[in-house]
């Protein structure tokens, strides 16, 4: 496949000559309909009293400053998911940044070296934040963006509701924690309870992004009458491929699709949740006018590639991260239900049981290519997410695929990927099920810096 271009540079380089954008998010309780006008609104926290938050627009080079107000009455953060930056920037309470306590500020600067679709949430109890509706996307224009008709984004989530529209409190329920995570009862599409329309007319061409903000819901989406072209996994360009049936969805990732409206004025087709069979949701419908069709256009090319530092695998270290615990096993131990390479941090708060950082589970040198080895030996699948970093994950057929933030490793089965350990600092690793990584799937791992930029990727 091709490969992204290559850089010798550090990444602030790529961003200079860009602007300043500010912005400010103030995460407080707020009330907001979910369901249409028949039910009554439910109490969310949200982002400036929007679920999901504002859209935080730039362009590839520019440089976003946050002013964070926490008005909650819990400690957060916000972490900037998939976004290359300083580890300061990172958002992770106690490794990090201090957590940011009811009533005060933090302000959050940094560039964005590479354009996209990215996406916000709290670091904090992330499980409750985000199920509570804390959640937003970052969309980071190409310096030259691709001729479309409309560009869409769909934030996919769900919502556990009771039958008074409130949200379920019980959040910390040691059952959804030691299964596949809290599953909500409401399918929400941009914070509404699908289907969402997508409104087209015959012959247009749609870029549509979607980012799946659930706290656990893996979504296995059938789009009918159509065959997308999926540009962009987790941000990252990517070489163009057809979707032809339906595809897995895991949490925190997205993709970017290029959606040519070959349907006749007048059509209809689902966008369905077919994860299981014999209960689809409908999450969208595709709407065409009664229009005349317009004009053919030609094949899509693709995105222009991020600059991104290319695994060299010749030399590489190699190392293995296993997964055990949750239901089913025997494996649970006094300190959390989940265990990477045999122990388990929380936690809300990011420490292990005696209230101390937990040593990284790897050290890496700055600029070395690593493999890792993730060897799921759970009943329950686990979308692996690491900051700081973007990795291809090997195929099923053997090749390196795509680059991406997070990646889903089936139950009983291993998932290999490959990256560069690109800037300094301690950085997450964690299952995105985020009733997992609060009990025990969140770990570290440390690049330490050789004080020279990571080496020249090949391509
Ligand atoms: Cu979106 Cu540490 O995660
Ligand atoms: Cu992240
Ligand atoms: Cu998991």
């Amino acid at each position: 496949m091709a490969l992204a271009g290559a850089s010798t540079l550090p990444l602030a380089s790529l961003a200079r000559g860009g602007r300043l954008r500010d912005h400010m998010l103030i995460a407080q309780p707020s009330r907001l309909g979910l369901l249409g006008d028949d039910y009554p609104a439910t109490d969310v926290w949200a982002f400036n009293n929007m679920v999901p938050g504002p859209v935080l627009r730039a362009n590839q080079g520019d440089t976003l400053r946050i002013r964070f107000r926490n008005r909650l009455a819990s400690l957060s953060t916000i972490h900037w998911h998939g976004i290359r930056l300083p580890n300061a920037m990172d958002g992770v309470p106690g490794i990090t940044q201090a957590p940011v306590k009811p009533g005060e500020d933090f302000v959050y600067e940094f560039a964005l070296p590479d354009a996209g679709t990215y996406w916000y949430h709290p670091h904090v109890a992330t499980y409750e934040q985000i199920g509570r509706g804390l959640y937003g996307v970052i969309q980071v224009e190409e310096r030259q963006p691709p001729d479309v008709d409309d560009d869409v984004t769909w934030v996919l989530s769900d919502v556990m509701l009771t039958k008074d529209a409130s949200i379920a409190p019980n959040f910390k329920s040691l059952h959804d924690a030691a299964h596949a995570g809290r599953l909500g009862n409401i399918v929400l599409v941009n914070g509404q309870r699908g289907p969402a329309m997508l409104d087209v007319r015959a012959g247009q061409r749609i870029r549509l992004r979607l980012l799946n903000a659930a706290s656990a819901r893996l979504f296995r989406i059938k789009i009918h009458g159509h065959q997308p072209l999926v540009v962009a996994h987790d941000g990252h360009p990517c070489t163009p491929y057809r979707l032809t049936e339906s595809f897995y969805f895991s949490p925190g990732n997205r993709m970017d699709l290029i959606l040519d409206c070959t349907g006749a004025p007048n059509a209809q087709f689902e966008i369905e949740d077919e994860f299981f069979p014999a209960m689809r949701n409908k999450v969208g419908l595709i709407r065409y006018s009664s229009r005349a069709a317009v004009g053919a256009r030609k094949p899509f090319g693709e995105l222009p590639p991020n600059t991104l530092f290319e695994p060299v695998l010749a030399g590489a270290e190699s190392v293995k991260m296993v997964l055990e615990g949750g239901a089913l096993s025997n494996k649970a131990t006094r300190e959390a239900i989940w265990l990477m390479n045999g122990k388990g941090n929380d936690h809300g708060s990011h420490m292990d049981v005696h209230g101390k950082h937990p040593d990284p589970l790897f050290t890496f040198e700055q600029g070395c290519t690593v493999r890792c080895l993730i060897d799921n030996k759970t009943a329950w699948f686990h979308p692996m997410h690491f900051h700081g970093i973007v990795f291809r994950e090997r195929l099923p057929n053997g090749q390196w695929g795509p680059f991406k933030d997070s990646t889903l490793v089936w139950p009983f089965k291993t998932q290999e990927i490959a990256f560069v350990a690109e800037s300094p600092g301690d950085w997450m690793i964690h299952c995105h099920v985020a009733e997992h990584q609060h009990s025990g799937l969140m770990g570290t791992f440390r690049v330490a810096s050789l004080c020279r930029t990571p080496a020249a990727p090949k391509t």
